[in-house]
């Protein structure tokens, strides 16, 4: 059956480059996106960076301006989907609508893990997920400001850096025993520890907070989980993402660590693809085993093979994942997954704030994981996307460089 309209459930970056890669792909059919969000479409990553530092303007912020979508034939309904009729093929969303499809994509992403303590109510205390989370806080951010960040992750690591420039007191309580633990080897993460300790942050590791405590409705202090007292004028957690799944699952779709999808990215439902943070999906680099990303480069590269496959043009999905955070002056760019990595091999010789740390399973590289070096992370790329035959002993020999290697390999290769 040839297609004539396609629904997309969600407006974040996997829904967005869904209806802008079937339109770029040639499908002339209707195409509607339906967002629970008031806003244009717009990019997430500069929210806890450019954005937050007043580099970034909303216009800026945004994939695409207004007329895009006009001159597009791209519908985009500010109106959350409530629920899904699959034998019918419709949509009903919440202002009581009906929205029929040929196809329906569910794009519907993830969110903040609440903070569960007592106080997590309180004026002053922010997630740091939507562009309204952003807004509400920059104008609080400031000389003086006493900040406590709940969680070393991407985002409460991001922020952190942004308020120690705007010059605040930032202090960071975090449970694991080093920063960015679920993505990040522990070289790289003491990296990190001490350029945010250069930066003026302070850090409690191996602790949560027992309850942020507060006057008259705001924030005053927390109290850790070890019992101490610290003051507070603002608390900004971002202690990981819960996959939008109520959708699928009252839909009867299969949920297990986000909406169970096939290498093709396609439900139990021949006409229900689900794509991007929501999804657990046969990972190619991890031999089909299950898989939840929460990516940019998953996101868009995930709606740019739905969109392929709804035309005919792609079958199985196998892109390389691969990441990246800025925080201060350090660009943290991250290709491969490291888990279940038993090797990992710290590059020395490399520059004053960079960094090269190559991970190894099974003495086959998984990952790279680089600072302030895009050509061996481009390199890294590159290699991982094939089968590197790059060996243990090769990458700890004096001078060994990656860029360097990639290029004769590639040539050697091409020879
Ligand atoms: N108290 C303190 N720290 C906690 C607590 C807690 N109660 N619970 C979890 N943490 C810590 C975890 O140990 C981890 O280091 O919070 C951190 C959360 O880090 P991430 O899982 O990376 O999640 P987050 O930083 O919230 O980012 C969410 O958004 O942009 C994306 O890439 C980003 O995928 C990530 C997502």
């Amino acid at each position: 059956m040839t297609l004539s309209s396609v629904v997309i459930v969600g407006a974040g970056q996997a829904g967005y480059q869904t209806a802008a890669s079937l339109r770029q792909l040639g499908f002339a059919g209707r195409i509607t996106l339906l967002s629970d969000e008031d806003e244009l479409p717009y990019q997430r990553p500069p929210l806890s960076k450019a954005y937050l530092l007043g580099q970034l303007d909303e216009r800026r912020l945004l994939h695409r301006q207004e007329k895009w979508y006009a001159d597009q034939g791209v519908t985009l309904l500010c109106d959350a989907a409530v629920a899904i009729d699959r034998a019918g093929h419709a949509v009903t969303t919440a202002s009581g609508a009906s929205v029929p499809y040929d196809h329906l994509v569910l794009a519907t992403g993830a969110h903040n893990r609440p903070l569960p303590v007592p106080g997590a109510e309180l004026g002053g205390v922010f997630g740091m997920r939507v562009k309204a989370d952003a807004d509400a806080l920059a104008p609080l951010l400031g000389a003086g400001a006493r900040v406590i960040v709940v969680g070393a992750g991407f985002i409460g690591l991001e922020f952190a850096s942004v308020a120690a420039k705007l010059g605040a007191s930032v202090h960071v309580v975090e449970v694991a025993d080093r920063p960015m633990a679920r993505a990040l080897s522990a070289e790289t993460a003491a990296f990190f520890r001490a350029a945010h300790e250069r930066w003026g942050t302070t850090f409690d590791f191996g602790a949560g907070l027992a309850r942020i405590d507060g006057a008259d409705g705001r924030v005053g202090g927390v109290t850790t989980s070890d019992g101490r007292a610290l003051p507070a004028d603002l608390v900004v957690y971002g202690i990981g993402v819960v996959p939008n799944t109520a959708l699928a699952e009252a839909a009867e779709l299969a949920v297990a660590n986000g909406i169970v999808v096939d290498e093709r990215l396609l439900t139990a439902d021949p006409d229900v693809s689900a794509l991007g943070d929501a999804v657990s999906f046969p990972c190619a680099q991890l031999g089909g085993a299950p898989m939840r990303l929460e990516s940019v480069q998953n996101a868009a590269d995930q709606a740019r093979h739905v969109a392929a496959r709804l035309l005919g043009r792609a079958d199985v999905y196998g892109a390389l994942p691969w990441f990246w955070s800025e925080q201060g002056d350090l660009n943290l760019q991250i290709a491969g997954l490291s888990l279940g990595c038993d090797r990992v091999v710290d590059l020395a010789g490399v520059g004053e704030n960079e960094k090269a740390v190559l991970c190894f399973r099974g003495g086959v590289l998984v990952a790279v994981e680089t600072v302030n070096r895009p050509a061996d992370h481009m390199a890294a790329r590159r290699m991982l996307a094939g089968h590197p035959e790059l060996t243990v002993a090769e990458a700890e020999a004096s001078g060994f460089d990656l860029t360097a290697w990639e290029r004769a390999h590639a040539l050697a290769t091409a020879g």
